[in-house]
């Protein structure tokens, strides 16, 4: 990206950020939503979107570069079919391959196709990234993040998963929809697994600009945010038919942007544990700093007991799910 600035009268300074590259791996619904973000915000110079179905990656970055001349942006995107070299030195990579939820099925019924894909995956983006930072949004998340960081053995600040991201937004809308304000005027965590059982929205610490939630709406409006946050994915597939894909891309472009431009800022975010909520060999959504590194910062803060329990819960089910890896 170029900047110009002007430190003194007549002198102008012109200089390049280090060169940026970005890959989406799966060019379905969610990964070019989540290319089509990165495109507009110009967080990459270049960005590479790689499917293994021929032509698609291609098409649809044709047809988003075709959209550069009416949106302004700079950001030159290119498709490729399963060519990896394609991809070399991207500082980051979000893989969204894998089978998306059909309505009816949870996101645990996914592992057995799509742990053999992410796996392949993040193989084939080291050969040619070994510094990238990798975001696993394929389902079921929390296990594709804790297999991704196994099998690829990355110092674990580089493998990041998205759903307590997405779940957090969804956590703000429903809020919005109870309180009549804007979601960005609202500050919600969900952490725990990304997983309609596993997640927990945690509204005793969400506030409407500072203002806490449960002393606007009643105990009867609460449980309700809550549990249509936890189905927030479901209640769409049923919609739609398949698995959403809006808001699951943005929430990977913005942890693209906070990495790339070394912001810092917090998201809940399925990491690898050690220690931190009393958990270890797992990997589970909590708060954490994106920068330049990865995650950078997990915030290890107080739960009751009750939230305490739910997260022990959470842990146990996504343990589960893990030691079903060892059966494939
Ligand atoms: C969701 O919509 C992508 O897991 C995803 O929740």
């Amino acid at each position: 990206m170029l900047y110009t600035t002007t430190f003194a009268p007549q002198i102008i300074f012109h200089f390049k950020t280090k060169y940026m590259k970005v890959t989406v791996v799966g060019a379905g619904a969610v990964g070019a939503t989540c290319a089509d973000n990165i495109a507009r915000k110009e967080l990459a110079e270049e960005l590479v979107l790689l499917d293994i179905k021929e032509g698609v990656s291609e098409g649809k970055a044709q047809d988003m570069m075709q959209s550069a001349a009416l949106l302004g942006f700079d950001t030159r995107i290119t498709g490729s079919t399963n060519d990896y070299s394609k991809t070399a030195g991207s500082k980051v990579v979000v893989i969204t391959s894998g089978l998306p939820r059909k309505p009816g099925m949870t996101r645990e019924e996914l592992i057995g196709v799509n742990a053999g894909i992410v796996k392949g995956v993040a193989e084939n983006i080291l050969k040619h990234s070994p510094e990238a930072i990798i975001i696993v949004i394929s389902n079921p998340m929390d296990t594709m993040t804790y297999l991704a960081l196994q099998s690829t053995g990355l110092p674990k600040n580089r493998i990041i998963g998205m759903g307590g991201a997405l779940d957090s937004a969804r956590f703000r809308y429903q809020l919005s929809q109870h309180l009549g304000c804007s979601p960005a005027d609202l500050n919600a965590l969900v952490i725990g697994g990304h997983g309609d059982t596993t997640m927990i929205p945690l509204i005793r610490f969400a506030t409407w600009n500072s203002v806490p939630v449960t002393e606007l709406l009643s105990a009867a409006q609460q449980a309700q945010i809550v549990a249509d946050t936890m189905v927030g994915g479901a209640t769409l597939t049923k919609l739609i038919g398949t698995s959403a894909w809006y808001a699951p891309g943005a929430a990977g472009a913005a942890m693209v942007e906070s990495i790339i431009r070394d912001e810092k800022k917090l998201f809940s975010c399925c990491v690898s544990l050690d220690g931190e909520y009393g958990q270890k060999d797992i990997c589970l959504g909590v708060p954490v700093t994106l920068g330049k590194n990865g995650w950078e910062k997990i915030i290890d803060f107080k739960l009751n007991a009750d939230e305490k329990a739910l997260f022990d819960k959470s842990a146990a089910a996504v343990r589960a799910m893990n030691d079903v890896l060892k059966t494939l």
